[in-house]
């Protein structure tokens, strides 16, 4: 099967290059590195080039023979799009309706969309549930929600078949790769941990009076691999005639920043800084997904259900690549 990776060059799609590379597929990675990393995907077919184009897209759709597409090319700020709503708008929800239309003129009918929790905005209860209202408190969130209802009209337009897989907290790295998160600027708390830990700064605690037993927000971690694995078999599922929806990603339980920072102390055996700071905008308290309807329809098993093995994977990549991406 050829399968093209749009974003591959990313944190979470370099995983899955290699995660389906590993499984035998034949992938095709379509990035504007405009925040990949081409080091990530070296070696793998990489065409470079903007989605909303439709003649570059129609080059890389008639050359290669795609059966499916995994679409990760986005931009994933969601600070950055409070202030930047057009440009969020513009490349999340316009950047995939031209890829969307791509497909449909070249007769690729599976699509595996990288969604998020952010559709949910702040969850009246935890765990979260497919069936909960999508109410974005963000212009991330909300290009997020637009493609998934985007995707239905299109199924029901075009017989177009996807899984939208709505991730909470992804972190880690692959086991042993030379791959790993590497965002400019990095805004995430995993890394940030970790380099503090390198360099012997303080880490910032964004907030200590929620109401959660410590007085830090509560994230639902999942490590990339597993993240991956449900991509893998969310497509065999379109493929064997599942039906079109969507899907959280997350263990079902969560920890507390305080909670990340204490466990990062052991895995990496170094102290770590803190400096507590004022609430950043928009943080919901707690964020725990309903993982069910991913084990049960797609048979999903997460198995690196340990946080420590979690921090461990990210700190080996930190360690081995103190200023990750070298050459962009
Ligand atoms: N945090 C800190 N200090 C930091 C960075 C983060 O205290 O320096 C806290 C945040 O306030 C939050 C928690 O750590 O409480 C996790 O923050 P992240 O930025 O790592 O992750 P978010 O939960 O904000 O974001 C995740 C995804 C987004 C997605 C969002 C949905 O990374 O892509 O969930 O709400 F949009």
């Amino acid at each position: 099967m050829t399968i093209l990776v749009t974003g591959g060059a990313g944190y979470i799609g370099s995983h899955c290059v290699a995660s389906l590379i590993r499984r035998g597929e034949n992938v095709v990675v379509l990035d504007n590195l405009s925040r990949g990393h081409a080091a990530a995907v070296a070696g793998t077919r990489l065409y470079r080039g903007e989605l909303a184009d439709s003649a570059f897209l129609d080059t890389v759709f008639s050359r290669e023979k795609i059966d499916a597409v995994i679409h990760f090319a986005a931009f994933s700020l969601v600070g950055e799009s409070m202030t930047q709503p057009g440009t969020y708008f513009q490349n999340n929800v316009g950047g995939t309706l031209s890829l969307l239309e791509a497909m449909v003129r070249h007769n690729v009918s599976y699509i595996i969309f990288s969604s998020s929790a952010a559709v949910y905005g702040e969850p009246q209860s935890v765990p979260i549930t497919e069936d909960m209202p999508l109410c974005p408190t963000n212009p991330y969130g909300e290009s997020k929600r637009m493609v998934e209802a985007a995707l239905k009209w299109f199924e029901s337009a075009h017989a177009l078949r996807y899984a939208a897989l709505r991730y909470f907290n992804v972190a880690g790295a692959a086991r042993g790769g030379n791959i790993g998160e590497h965002h400019e600027p990095e805004t995430h708390l995993i890394p940030l941990v970790l380099k503090a830990a390198q360099q012997g700064k303080p880490i910032r605690v964004f907030g200590n009076d929620y109401p959660t037993p410590d007085g830090t927000c509560i994230r639902d971690y999942i490590h990339v691999e597993d993240l991956i694995d449900a991509h893998v078999l969310a497509l065999s599922y379109l493929k064997n005639g599942g039906e079109s929806g969507a899907f959280n990603l997350g263990l079902g339980y969560g920890f507390s920043v305080k909670e990340i920072i204490e466990a990062a102390r052991s895995a990496v055996g170094l102290p770590i800084l803190v400096e507590d700071a004022p609430r950043r905008a928009g943080d919901p308290a707690v964020l725990i997904a309903s993982g069910d309807r991913a084990k049960r329809v797609l048979g999903w098993k997460p198995v690196h259900t340990e946080l420590g093995d979690i921090l461990t994977s990210a700190w080996i990549w930190h360690k081995t690549h103190p200023r990750g991406y070298t050459e962009n």
